[in-house]
């Protein structure tokens, strides 16, 4: 099976985990990357039996839009059931790099709102220690430089993701090299630099149920199992 049809089969999954708990007002939180588009595409046969969807990006809401499903500002939702999401590496404990889509900043916020975060991968986005994925971190532009520095002083080799820019009009640095033995202290370190908005650590809010797709169909896995 090629890495896009495992992609397609866990989007399909975590439908599958959804549809039964939709309800009336139930709004939907929806993150970005290859693995999501996936989702949104199967969600469009049920948009009948959704209120709304919040968006993580730009291109997610194009998308939800495109197939007739109402995107809605987060202040307005107020509240959001299910997030579902992507990653670039999840571990065991279901904390998790993300942002290699730059959209870090805005799924972070989402998934600290909703109830029950659902990440879906693939199986090689497992692995035992966080870290061999560069970890992206959302910088003010006027910072970059500042920031940049402060991260090589705790050990990381900042690249600066030259040309992008996030949909929140701010700049990434991909942090190389970083010992993220201890995720929870990293994420707490890097948020206090200034001019960092966001690192795409997601540890303080994991996930609470990651879906992974391999060879031999989808498994979940729950924290603390
Ligand atoms: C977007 O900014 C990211 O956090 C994505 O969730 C992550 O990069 C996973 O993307 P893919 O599903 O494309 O692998």
């Amino acid at each position: 099976m090629t890495a896009d049809e495992l992609k397609k089969q866990v989007a399909e999954a975590a439908l599958r985990y959804v549809e039964p708990r939709l309800e009336r007002d139930t709004v939907l939180g929806i993150g970005t990357g290859s693995t999501v588009n996936h989702f949104i595409a199967a969600l469009g046969d049920l948009r009948d039996n959704i209120d709304a969807a919040v968006s993580s990006s730009e291109e997610s809401s194009r998308r939800l839009k495109e197939l007739g499903i109402s995107v809605i500002d987060l202040n307005t939702a107020g509240s959001v059931d299910f997030y579902v999401d992507g990653a670039d590496e999840a571990n065991r404990h279901l904390q998790l790099i993300k942002g290699g889509g730059g959209a870090l900043t805005r799924e972070k916020i989402i998934a600290a709102v909703a109830k029950e975060f659902i990440c879906i991968a693939d199986e090689s986005k497992l692995v035992p220690v966080l870290g061999k994925f560069p970890l992206p971190v959302e910088v003010i532009p006027m910072a970059r430089s500042h920031v940049a520095r402060k991260i090589s002083s705790m050990g990381g080799v900042p690249v600066w993701r030259d040309g992008f820019v996030t949909d929140n009009g701010n700049h990434i640095l991909d942090i190389h090299k970083l010992d993220l033995l201890d995720p929870r202290t990293m994420e707490a370190q890097l948020d206090q630099v200034a001019g960092v908005v966001c690192n795409g650590l997601f540890v303080r809010r994991a996930a609470d149920r990651l879906l992974l797709a391999g060879a031999q169909g989808v498994r979940t896995l729950l924290p603390g199992a």
